[in-house]
């Protein structure tokens, strides 16, 4: 049985992981950490530490005592907020993720890192994006996922760890609200729609980006970890996409739900440069042959799913 490690474990992806996680492997088995207290859903249904995944000794301490074979490393600053403080994001996104691959060196440890649509630039191919193409992101969200994957794959070749990426396109969840994305509207949407009956976003109508719905991206997440290393050609890190969104197209299939749904706009400049910088399609065939990489939702599946559970329909 794995013993897990996860470190972001409140975010918006690790408050879907750790639950599954521990249903698939045994709630003592997985670890999650955090760098503040969660509330008791999570620290009672299995083992909770407050961790800051920037400090070296701290995250060693913990994988030792843990014993854990694999660490999901989801802890990060996004791309809307690592505009704001670029420092902070480096900081956060660079020393963290040094951190864990120097104890999973020492200690054997597989590790999953979360890479993005955000490590592409103006100069990618947009439709489709390819696996392999041209990268050079102008933010320093897109910067510090880029050199992440590098410094990934440097340490599967230089020192065997077992390293696996995922190149997420935006990810649209009800829970924990994501922390400070260019894709947040499309999570922000739901709520508004069902809370009020209208959305201001503040990307315009015709900004089209690839996202998921969270289900999805937890099946991925395990599914790159429990793939056969020896069909991997790629590591750090894959493509994957299961819709391209524009806030036009999605307001159109809330209004199935929710009739008199209205959206306008107030327009960021900031995160509407970065949407135009990312792609408009991620070409993931390599995820789909080389580990079988499937999505299950699609947009009316995924809008019908978020409503149901967030109590409209
Ligand atoms: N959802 C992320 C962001 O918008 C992209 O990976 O920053």
């Amino acid at each position: 049985m794995k013993r897990i490690l996860v470190t972001g474990a409140g975010g918006q992806i690790g408050s879907w992981l750790v639950p599954r996680l521990r249903e698939l492997y045994g709630d003592a088995n997985v670890l999650a950490t955090d760098v503040r207290h969660l509330g008791s859903d999570f620290t009672e249904a299995g083992p909770f530490q407050v961790l800051d995944a920037t400090h070296p000794k701290a995250v060693g301490q913990a994988v030792m005592r843990h014993d854990a074979d694999t660490i999901y490393h989801l802890a990060a600053i996004l791309s809307a907020i690592g505009e704001r403080d670029p420092r902070l994001a480096w900081h956060i996104n660079m020393t963290s993720l040094e951190a864990v691959l120097e104890v999973a060196r020492e200690q054997g440890s597989a590790v999953f890192t979360p890479s993005s649509i955000g490590v592409f630039g103006p100069d990618t191919p947009k439709d489709p994006t390819p696996q392999d193409t041209v990268m050079r992101p102008t933010t320093m969200y897109g910067i510090t996922k880029v050199a992440g994957e590098l410094l990934c794959d440097y340490y599967h070749t230089r020192f065997g760890v077992d390293t696996r990426g995922l190149r997420f396109p935006g990810l649209i969840s009800y829970g924990a609200p994501p922390g400070g994305g260019t894709t947040d509207w499309a999570v922000e949407i739901f709520y508004g729609a069902l809370e009020e009956g209208r959305y201001t976003c503040f990307l315009a109508p015709e900004a089209q980006l690839d996202m998921m719905y969270m289900p999805d991206a937890i099946e991925a997440l395990i599914g790159i970890m429990e793939a056969d290393p020896d069909r991997l050609v790629h590591r750090n890190a894959f493509n994957v996409t299961a819709m391209q969104l524009s806030p036009r197209i999605l307001a159109e299939e809330i209004r199935k739900h929710v009739p008199d749904f209205t959206i306008d706009y107030e327009i960021d400049p900031v995160r509407q440069a970065i949407a135009e910088s990312w792609p408009d399609r991620l070409d993931d065939s390599a995820a789909r042959t080389e580990w079988g990489w499937s999505p299950r939702y699609d947009m009316a599946a995924m809008t019908a799913d978020m409503f149901a559970h967030m109590g409209g329909d």
